[in-house]
């Protein structure tokens, strides 16, 4: 830290993103990324625009705001196209709640939550998860708080019906509730469809999962068009730019392409399935899970050692240590093939640790 950081950074904690090692090949099952690259006219259409790259981006990326309004049923004035999911979660912290606008989120979700509301002194209440890590809806019900849900949660894989989704928002009118849908696509109920009925809904979404555009930083936000204009307006104070030529063209060719990614959704959940059952046969403990990962708890060996055995075999997964979630690891959903090593491997360990 140098003399010049200002008092009011010195303690804030940074997130930590997953590993992304160099130092070998590694079967990356550790930060959620989609095991299928992108289809060739994605790559296309990237490549193509790198061509213009010495002109700035459209600010108001408008084909592909055009692209995801039509996709999802929604007016372009309640899409906006950011910079990952990240961003649209920053932006509406940023746009949403301060210190007489507190948040409330889970104990155990996202981990860019508490991040950002550090950055932005924002005061937070961490709501606990119920024993078996599901969510108690009541716990948000008219709290007059700023409410942000991750549903499907990360890293339990779990997911609140749309009903209670719904009973959350209506019980806040006066709130905004952002529902991050950042793994919904994997068999997930989204809250779009609610957006007609509440200007206080924000729903977020990313392209990084089931888009396999990871690398890219795409995400967006859709909500009241009021919402949207107020993280336009954080984000026109921010950066502008702030989706650069070739992602937004590779954006456009993914929604051109729906039916692969959808595709790709299924057979990961059909490998979520395999992996689930191929755990608990190991004699894991492993919720149902609505993502592209699962989370999973050994009897046998504790979290952090199975991490670290499994890194050393060249397998990334990702272990939190925090007291709740020590004993687990969040494995990300592979190829066949991945899962198929992952479980052979898991289960040398097993042998081994006898
Ligand atoms: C719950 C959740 N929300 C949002 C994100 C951010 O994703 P991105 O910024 O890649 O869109 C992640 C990333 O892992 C996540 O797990």
């Amino acid at each position: 830290m140098s003399r010049f950081l200002t008092q009011g950074l010195s303690a804030l904690e940074p997130y930590t993103p997953g590993e992304q090692p160099r130092d070998r090949r590694y079967i990356k099952l550790n930060t959620n990324e989609s095991p299928f690259p992108p289809p060739q006219a994605v790559i296309d259409a990237a490549a193509r625009e790198a061509g213009q790259l010495q002109l700035y981006s459209d600010p108001a990326s408008t084909e592909l705001t055009e692209r995801l309004a039509k996709t999802y049923g929604v007016r372009p004035g309640q899409v906006i196209v950011t910079n990952g999911s990240d961003e649209v979660l920053s932006f509406a912290f940023q746009a949403f709640a301060d210190a007489a606008h507190p948040l409330a989120f889970a104990d155990i979700t996202y981990g860019f939550y508490p991040v950002f509301a550090a950055l932005y002194r924002i005061p937070w209440r961490t709501v606990p998860l119920k024993e078996d890590f599901s969510i108690d809806p009541d716990d948000y019900i008219g709290t007059r708080e700023t409410v942000v849900i991750a549903n499907p949660n990360a890293p339990t894989g779990l997911c609140l019906p749309l009903g209670e989704i719904e009973r959350i928002v209506a019980s806040n009118p006066d709130r905004v509730v952002i529902v991050d849908e950042a793994y919904v696509d994997f068999g997930g109920e989204s809250a779009v469809g609610l957006l007609p009925r509440y200007e206080n809904l924000l729903v977020t979404r990313t392209f990084s999962k089931s888009r396999s555009l990871a690398g890219a930083r795409l995400g967006f936000g859709m909500g009241s068009e009021a919402l949207i204009a107020d993280l336009h307006t954080v984000r026109c104070s921010t950066n502008p730019y702030n989706v650069n030529r070739m992602t937004a063209a590779a954006g456009v060719a993914a929604l051109e392409n729906d039916a692969y990614f959808t595709r790709n959704c299924r057979v990961i959940e059909q490998n979520r399935d395999a992996l689930t059952q191929g755990l608990r046969g190991l004699g894991f403990a492993v919720p149902d899970s609505w993502a592209n990962f699962v989370f999973a708890r050994s009897r046998r060996i504790g979290g952090r050692e199975l991490y670290l055995e499994l890194k050393r075999r060249g397998i990334l997964v990702r272990h939190f240590e925090a007291p709740r979630t020590r004993d687990y690891n969040r494995i990300t959903v592979g190829t066949a093939e991945q899962v198929a090593t992952l479980l052979q491997t898991v289960k040398q360990i097993l042998e081994e640790q006898v």
